[in-house]
């Protein structure tokens, strides 16, 4: 019997329908669309604005959209795992709920939070399960409602961070399709650069803390920039050698959409026809666990069977790795 290895065989998405763009936020922050394009890419986000709706809303319209288009029976569904790092609530599972809200009433579920390399360690996660022969149909969603954890008040960090959703399903394949090698990382030694301080454990929520918006998330800029710059360049080089790859044999580069500058400088840094680098930032801004499915919903047209796709991400933690996979059907 030949290796099981886990496909992509389906990809779905989500966007609210609220578009903030640069001219906006020039209403409500001291910025203005060149410096925001010409410094990240970015031109507009998506915002969810519904009081009440947090991130399983996202994630079950993603859900749901990649039900319908691949015509699966809900109740097949054996696992959900969604990747976030803006679960609903604590304690509650954000995937125990989005399961149930699609139907999938036979499936376990749970949350997987790695900042904004959550998809990105999902989609080992997810390939393990299909890989051990024991499951067949896994459900990864990428979901984050980050408007629910930023300062419409700091420029540093509101001009670059959207809400959105894309899911993905994993089967098992005979084919040889499918992930084929990761290299994941970590280094909690980065988390004082990114964080939104209060309202975890540590530091549980004070009305002061509240006040003195502690609760929202903070960035040091350069630092992460430079961090993210290397470490995501590092990783996919990494993954071509130990696959004996060259950048001519890879068919595309999909890197979590965080910067332009970041994304375009691990393309050259393998030396990358930018063709071949998929590329949505403009659209979304930075979608932390949902920007990955993203890519692959809005480039799915273009994707041929066979084709070797490279993914990198760096996030918060810090945390950050690469994986390769091979595209397992032609739109
Ligand atoms: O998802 C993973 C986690 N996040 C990331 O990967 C993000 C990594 N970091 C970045 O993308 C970039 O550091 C930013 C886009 C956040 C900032 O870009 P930068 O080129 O690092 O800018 P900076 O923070 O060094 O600021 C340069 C200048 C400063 O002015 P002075 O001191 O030179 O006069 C800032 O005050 O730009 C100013 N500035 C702005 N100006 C207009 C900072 N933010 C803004 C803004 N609009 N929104």
């Amino acid at each position: 019997m030949s290796k099981i290895s886990a496909a992509i065989t389906a990809v779905g998405a989500y966007v609210p329908d609220y578009v903030l763009t640069n001219q906006i936020l020039e209403t409500m922050v001291d910025t203005n669309d060149e410096w925001i394009t010409s410094r990240t890419g970015i031109k507009e986000r998506r915002i969810l604005k519904e009081e009440g709706k947090g991130t399983s809303f996202l994630a079950i319209n993603a859900a749901n959209d990649l039900i319908q288009k691949r015509g699966i029976d809900p109740k097949d569904i054996e696992l959900v795992i969604v990747a976030t790092a803006t679960p609903d609530m604590k304690a509650a599972s954000t995937a125990a709920y989005t399961a149930t809200q699609i139907g999938a009433i036979n499936a376990f579920s749970f949350d997987l939070e790695a900042a904004c390399s959550s998809f990105l360690f999902g989609m080992s996660t997810a390939a393990k399960y299909i890989e051990s022969g024991r499951y067949k149909n896994v459900l990864l969603i990428g979901a984050d409602k980050n408007s629910s954890m930023i300062n419409y008040e700091d420029r540093a960090t509101c001009i670059i961070f959207g809400d959105g959703a894309g899911a993905v399903l994993f089967e098992p394949n005979e084919e040889g399709l499918g992930l084929q090698d990761e290299y994941l990382r970590s280094d909690g030694s980065g988390r004082e650069f990114l964080q939104a301080t209060y309202g975890g454990s540590s530091y549980p929520s004070t009305s002061q803390a509240i006040d003195e918006g502690k609760h929202y998330v903070f960035q040091d800029g350069k630092t992460v920039f430079k961090n993210a710059v290397f470490n995501m360049a590092d990783v996919a080089v990494k993954i071509l050698e130990r696959n004996n790859l060259s950048n001519d044999d890879i068919s595309w580069l999909a890197a979590h959409q965080a910067n332009k500058r970041i994304i375009d400088a691990t393309a050259n840094r393998i030396d990358l026809d930018p063709n071949k680098v998929m590329m949505n930032i403009q659209k979304y801004g930075n979608t932390t666990s949902a920007t990955l499915p993203l890519l692959l919903h809005d480039y799915e047209s273009q994707l041929k069977k066979g084709d070797k796709i490279v993914f990198a991400a760096f996030g918060g933690g810090f945390t950050w790795g690469s994986i390769y996979l091979k595209w397992a059907y032609s739109a």
